[in-house]
């Protein structure tokens, strides 16, 4: 005993078999069960990739129909669970509100949570797939005092969200198709990414018997970090910080520097030494929405600034960081008015697909065990007790 692996971080020990998503980090190749990320960024919607990642194919025509009707009929949230959010402070992050209220769903649906149970496990993911987004949308209108809105069942998943967000009472919202449809494909690009820290803390969360609920909410608070999910808000701080493209080079030089824990949010990956292919696909994007919107953005000269002379320059090269999903995912955000405080917000809900997906894995994985690092002691040898 005490001779280990010492590994810290993870960065060479596979926790698990799975069959969900592959990346190839130096080629910058995604799949999501086989299927490139681009074909499902183009052909695919969000939906359809959440059956496909819970379900490992895709669903025939009837088969989608009916999980999107099973989904829309999860949609609602417990009257209490509303009243539960209201006590939150105004100010309240609404990453926090997210993660207490759905780890709050194990006290509101447990009395129909066999884990033993197939069916079960299946209803408790289409739960957190169906609420999330209401429970997101009711977050962010509590936290600017405005009236939770009901999720209107007729729309699509993505345009429900959309209307929670905001609608307001005295009119009808028009949605821009534009507007859904880049958040659909955001979702899309957000949907799995196999054992990234918020999906590995599910999957830990989960081998000890914990129910799904409890285990996404341990995940959410994962991702809330700048160094996850929450880069994408810090992205975007950064970049108002920056403030202008000829103060770019200044940023780099400190980003460079050894002594200054200064680091360019957005770039850089544990596993992707090449082009982070979600990156280039919100990239194209990104152009292409602003243009749509005819939004012009200074933030996006920095952006581009940033990134040519991130690209070029030796230190980022020999380390290979290149833009990662979060660099211009906030961008994005900005262009389709999401306040920066629900940029990782907006992460959780595509993620979501992702973590039942990996939680349901587990439950019938023989190998499945309880998770349970080992480590190198480091402290006092025994030694007996004396007052000080
Ligand atoms: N700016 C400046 N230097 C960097 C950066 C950066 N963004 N990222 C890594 N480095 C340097 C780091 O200092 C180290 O240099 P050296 O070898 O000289 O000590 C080298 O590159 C390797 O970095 P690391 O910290 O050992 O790499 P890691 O795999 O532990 O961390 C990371 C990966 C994503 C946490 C890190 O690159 C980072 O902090 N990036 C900024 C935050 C960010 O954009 N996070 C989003 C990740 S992608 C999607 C998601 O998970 O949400």
């Amino acid at each position: 005993t005490g001779l280990f692996t010492y590994d810290p971080g993870f960065g060479a020990t596979a926790s698990c078999k799975s069959a969900i998503t592959y990346i190839d980090g130096d080629q910058g190749v995604l799949l999501y069960r086989g299927y490139p990320i681009d074909q499902l960024a183009e052909k695919s919607s969000f939906t359809e990739v959440s059956y496909l990642l819970m379900n490992g194919e895709l669903p025939s025509a009837a088969e989608l129909a009916k999980f999107e009707d099973e989904v829309t009929h999860h949609t609602m949230m417990h009257e209490s669970l509303k009243a539960f959010l209201q006590g939150f402070r105004h100010d309240a992050h609404p990453m926090a509100m997210l993660a207490a209220s759905v780890a709050s769903m194990s006290a509101f649906y447990h009395d129909t949570l066999d884990l033993q149970d197939p069916e079960q496990r299946r209803l408790a993911a289409i739960r957190l797939i169906a609420k999330m987004p209401t429970l997101a949308a009711a977050a962010y209108r509590y936290s600017i005092g405005h009236p939770i809105r009901y999720p209107r069942n007729s729309l699509g998943y993505t345009e429900r969200f959309l209307h929670m967000m905001f609608e307001v009472p005295s009119e009808e919202l028009e949605l821009s198709p534009v507007i859904a449809k880049a958040m659909d494909l955001l979702f899309i690009l957000h949907a799995d990414h196999e054992q990234n820290a918020s999906t590995s803390t599910v999957r830990l969360v989960g081998s000890t018997g914990a129910n799904p609920y409890a285990s996404v909410a341990a995940g959410i608070t994962a991702l809330w970090g700048p160094a996850h999910g929450g880069a994408n808000e810090a992205v975007l701080k950064q970049l108002a910080e920056i403030g202008d493209a000829k103060n770019v080079a200044k940023a780099v030089e400190r980003a460079k520097d050894k002594n200054d824990p200064f680091r360019l949010m957005g770039f850089g990956h544990r596993v992707y030494k090449n082009f982070d292919p979600r990156a280039k696909i919100i990239r194209e994007m990104t152009h292409k929405v602003l243009g749509e919107l005819g939004v012009n953005d200074p933030l996006l000269d920095v952006a581009m600034k940033l990134e040519e002379f991130a690209l070029k320059d030796d230190y980022f090269v020999e380390r290979k960081l290149y833009p990662n999903v979060d660099f211009y995912s906030g961008i994005i955000y900005k262009a389709l008015k999401i306040p920066t405080e629900m940029f990782t917000v907006l992460f959780a809900i595509g993620r979501t697909p992702g973590w039942v997906s990996h939680w349901l894995e587990q439950q019938v994985d023989p190998d499945a065990r309880i998770g349970r690092p080992r480590q190198i002691y480091t402290g006092s040898p025994k030694r007996d007790y004396a007052k000080a």
